[in-house]
């Protein structure tokens, strides 16, 4: 053999047992079962998509108006509260409270807008099919915005600026009927929330490297993290609620906590969000949809015609490590708790009977499902291997 040849066999041999270390190390290790669930979860970001029951949506000079408004506090009762007040940005768009604190004090959690365009539909009890049904109920709604309809159009036929960003989406303010200017109003703010699609997180490299068969990129992604997206898609069961590429499946189960205090109300969520949705001129099948058969009307009269369900819905778990604390009624503090809240026991019998598995989880699989919900966040400082994860000894 002649140096070179010789050298060459060295590095191919070298080559060999990186690629043999490469395929141990090799996090690609998925039974066909596992690999389709975590394909399912993805890709990310999703295809943009337009609401055929609002025609501002997706229409820039709609968007630039619901922008200005989002951090506008002249719409509110009293001058003094604004969305971004509860959404604000830097939180995953919540406000950092058990309960929001508006003009009154509300009795949920304040939800993250991150993504909302995803959804089908809104509220944690989904009182609402369309994100601007949604928008106009936070301006109603006494305990956030407490305005009303001849409120809102004073404003903005009075405002110069506000006016002149109405006009430009919608044309002149219509003299006389404040209710399709306010109902104008909330559709812009739901163009403006339509643009709230968080960003890329290490999941999704993970994700699509895997999709690829490229193990340097797969390699990228933290032991922990897998591990905790093992116990996610398996015996945690947590995949079967928290499905897809919001990790939702948008649907309504049984609370988890909510407790509530001696002398409360107790919260019926899906029970009430449907009387509320039935009660509502501003439902898929009212007057004010832009669309005949806006696409989810069908499933608005079905859902009014089915059985009721009660429970609270799935929320998505994007950028879920900004939003602190948890649950409808934020009655837990940390992501480790939440997964408590979770961890089925016979004294707490926390999900519904159909999703309910026996899982008991370790501190060390708690660890990992929080080194993972930690992956589903894009902004760096929240996925650091050496941080805490909050699981008590
Ligand atoms: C006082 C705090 C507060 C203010 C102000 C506020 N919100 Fe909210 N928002 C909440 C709370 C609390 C919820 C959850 C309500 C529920 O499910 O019952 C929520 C839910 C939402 C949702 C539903 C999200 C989803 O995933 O279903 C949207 C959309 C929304 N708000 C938009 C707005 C807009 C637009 C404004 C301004 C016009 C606004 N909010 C003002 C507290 C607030
Ligand atoms: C039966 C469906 C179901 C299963 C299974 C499930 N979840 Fe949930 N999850 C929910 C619902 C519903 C809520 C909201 C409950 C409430 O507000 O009372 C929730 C809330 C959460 C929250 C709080 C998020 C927030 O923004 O408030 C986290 C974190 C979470 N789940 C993680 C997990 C993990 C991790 C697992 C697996 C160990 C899991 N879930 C299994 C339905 C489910």
């Amino acid at each position: 053999m002649t140096a070179p040849t010789r050298s060459a066999a060295r590095l191919l041999g070298a080559l060999a047992v990186a690629v043999a270390a490469a395929a141990l190390a090799a996090p690609g290790d998925w039974s066909p079962t596992e690999r389709r669930l975590i394909l399912g979860l993805g890709p990310w970001p999703p295809a943009p998509q337009t609401d055929s029951s609002n025609r501002a949506s997706g229409r820039a000079s709609a968007i630039e108006l619901g922008g200005f408004l989002f951090t506008s506090a002249r719409l509110s009762a009293d001058g003094s509260m604004r969305c971004a007040a509860c959404h604000e940005p830097w939180r995953s768009f919540t406000d950092g409270r058990a309960t929001s604190q508006g003009l009154a004090i509300g009795r949920r959690n304040t939800l993250s807008l991150w993504n909302v365009a995803s959804q089908t539909w809104f509220g944690w009890d989904g009182a609402n099919d369309s994100l601007w049904a949604q928008s106009l109920r936070a301006l109603l709604d006494r305990s956030e915005m407490g305005t009303d309809a001849q409120r809102v159009s004073t404003i903005v036929r009075g405002d110069s600026h506000i006016r002149e960003l109405y006009r430009a989406a919608f044309g002149e303010p219509t003299e006389g009927n404040d209710e399709v200017v306010m109902v104008n109003v909330a559709k812009s703010l739901a163009a403006f929330q339509e643009t709230l699609v968080s960003p890329r997180a290490p999941f999704d490299a993970y994700r699509d490297a895997l999709v690829a068969g490229d193990l340097a990129g797969q390699r990228r992604y933290p032991k922990a993290a897998r591990d905790g997206l093992a116990i996610f898609i398996g015996k945690g069961g947590c995949a079967s609620c928290h499905s897809g590429a919001l990790f939702s499946d948008g649907q309504f189960h049984r609370a988890s906590s909510g407790t509530p205090s001696p002398g409360a109300r107790p919260d019926q969520g899906r029970l009430e969000g449907l009387r509320a949705l039935a009660a509502s001129r501003y439902n898929l099948l009212g007057p004010f949809s832009d669309a005949l058969n806006a696409v989810g009307a069908d499933r608005t009269r079905a859902v009014l015609a089915a059985q009721p369900i009660a429970g609270f819905r799935t929320p998505g778990l994007r950028e879920v490590t900004a939003s602190a604390p948890y649950m409808h009624d934020g009655s837990v503090a940390t992501l480790c708790a939440a997964i408590d809240e979770h961890a089925v026991s016979e004294s707490r019998p926390t999900v519904d009977e159909a999703h309910r598995a026996d899982v008991v989880l370790s501190r060390q699989d708690k660890e990992a499902l929080v080194a993972f919900l930690r992956s589903l966040s894009g902004n760096a400082r929240y996925f650091s291997e050496s941080k805490g994860s909050g699981c008590p000894d």
